[in-house]
């Protein structure tokens, strides 16, 4: 009889076989496992065993203990034939179908045991996923399980697919190397160092945008800048004559660079809100600025004279270069002041910079990757920037991945309902793929009813290994184990200290 897709299903079993057949078959099936593992050599062996901790199976290998195992031999069912197709609709969500194979490849998702392949520009697209609405993603995990790895081997193998790749924050510097190897570009900002980046340039203006409508686009934008730099170090909100002021010193700045054929400066705003008169006179019959703008001024001067002198103040030592595949900007040699002011600021800027030259739509499918962000979900002004960001990236083909350690992160922006609250909420709420690492047991509660993951999921990712994470891509859920070459392994290693 030719075997067809029931009878070769393993779920069939046949009618007719006697004790002594099924002995027999079992000797046999002993005897080739036997033949076949001494003829492996020990490496192969422990792989086959699933020794090799990266990628051992989360379940044991004996199946679970315990009576719903269903292993002890006590549940006797009655014999049962069905197709393939009736047992897929019999078992359902045992395993997803996968994604296709279209995109970058990730790894193996574990319950299928396939290849994991996922382009979220492609998945949008095709619109193949029901409730796949952006192509934004959020990663959380505990330290050193690879989330900064997983996000380099997207970058290098999307550059290969043709996209751009940016990062506007590196506080560890471990983009750099990445970024000189694929070819792309680095700039390292910190006392001393030759870098400047002036974020108060002005970006290319795109094809199809009027010279009006891009210069009020452009003045929104710095102006957005000044008030988040000057909310940052006044650690409070702006009142409304302080933002009067910064129009007024923005407008008089702008005129005068016009005049003189040079760039506007952060140093020239400041100077403009520290000199009231002609601050006052720009403004006509609306009004007099008076004191109001003197602690604007003393703000902005941290930028210009204090800490962080030099490196925001001063023309741009590099242009933006929309050809190189990568770009990334080193923020490692800040050094660190106590609290995360000078970071913030200086991410306020340097971000700032990079989201004007992202302005493009014609710049290609882009991912803008932000790593190590838990450290600035409580700054408002950083919130604001990254909310534009999502709210554009379908309008500008650009897929944004924020890097937590744990999703409380997200609810230490504020208490609830507050502003900041709502901005990371609304963050989270717009990442279509949520990817998690290995959580901490106190933080399994929280995952699961931001996420809305059930049990099995809620107990897998106490329990995931390095490389390993759950991937939720909007209602699909897989359990994928990101595989690395030797090379990437080499590239994105962040463990060579601790090894020393
Ligand atoms: N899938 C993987 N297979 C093998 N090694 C991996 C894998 N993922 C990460 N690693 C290794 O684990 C180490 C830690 O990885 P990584 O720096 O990406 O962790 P992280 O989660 O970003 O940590 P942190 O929270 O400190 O930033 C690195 O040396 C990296 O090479
Ligand atoms: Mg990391």
């Amino acid at each position: 009889m030719p075997r067809n897709r029931a009878t070769a299903s393993p779920l069939f079993v046949p009618r007719k076989t006697t004790r002594a057949q099924q002995r027999a078959a079992r000797a046999e099936f002993v005897e080739a496992r036997t033949k076949a593992r001494r003829a492996q050599g020990p490496a192969e062996r422990r792989e086959h065993e699933g020794a090799d901790p990266e990628i051992r199976p989360t379940y044991p290998v004996s199946g679970r203990p315990g009576p719903a195992s269903a292993r002890g031999a006590k549940l006797r069912l009655p014999k049962h034939r069905m197709t393939t197709a009736v047992a897929g609709g019999a078992y359902p969500f045992l395993a997803e179908a996968g994604l296709g194979a279209e995109g970058i490849f990730i790894g193996r998702d574990l319950h299928a045991e396939g290849s994991f392949c996922y382009d979220p520009f492609a998945l949008y697209n095709s619109g193949r996923i029901e409730g796949f609405t952006n192509p934004n993603a959020i990663l959380c995990g505990v330290i050193g399980m690879g989330k900064s790895a997983l996000a380099k081997s997207i970058a290098t193998r999307a550059v290969a697919h043709g996209y751009k790749i940016y990062v506007p924050s590196d506080p560890k510097g471990e983009w750099s190397g990445l970024a000189e190897a694929l070819g792309g570009q680095t700039i390292a900002l910190g006392p001393g160092l030759p870098g400047r980046l002036n974020p108060l340039d002005t970006p290319q203006r795109p094809d199809g945008v009027s010279e009006e409508d891009w210069t009020g686009e452009v003045r929104k934008r710095r102006l957005l800048l000044l008030a988040s730099l000057a909310a940052t170090v006044l650690k409070r909100d702006l009142l409304p004559m302080e933002h009067t002021g910064l129009s007024a010193a923005l407008d008089l700045t702008v005129t005068d660079a016009t005049a003189n054929g040079t760039v506007p400066l952060l140093g020239d705003i400041a100077r403009h809100l520290g000199t009231r008169e002609r601050l006052d006179a720009s403004l006509g019959n609306e009004g007099r600025i008076g004191h109001a703008a003197d602690d604007l001024a003393h703000a902005l001067r941290r930028l210009v004279s204090g800490d962080l002198s030099g490196m925001f103040d001063a023309p741009s030592t590099v242009t933006f270069d929309a050809d190189a595949p990568m770009l990334s900007i080193d923020l490692s040699r800040l050094g660190s002041s106590g609290d995360d002011t000078a970071l913030v600021l200086a991410m306020t800027c340097a971000s700032a910079w990079m989201e004007a030259a992202l302005a493009d739509p014609a710049g290609g499918r882009r991912w803008v990757i932000y790593d190590e962000a838990w450290r600035i979900m409580r700054h408002l002004g950083l919130l604001e920037r990254m909310q534009q960001q999502w709210k554009l990236s379908r309008g500008l083909g650009i897929a944004n991945l924020l890097i937590l350690h744990r999703l409380s992160d997200l609810l230490s922006a504020g208490d609830a309902g507050s502003r900041g609250r709502v901005l990371a909420e609304g963050l989270l709420a717009d990442c279509s793929t949520r990817i998690i690492y290995r959580q901490e047991p106190d933080q399994v509660q929280l995952s699961m009813s931001l996420l809305g993951l059930t049990g099995v999921e809620a107990q897998a990712i106490a329990a995931l290994t390095r490389g390993r994470g759950l991937w939720k891509v909007a209602g699909l859920s897989f359990i994928v184990q990101h595989l690395l070459h030797p090379r990437e392994r080499q590239l994105y290693d962040t463990d060579f200290r601790l090894a020393a």
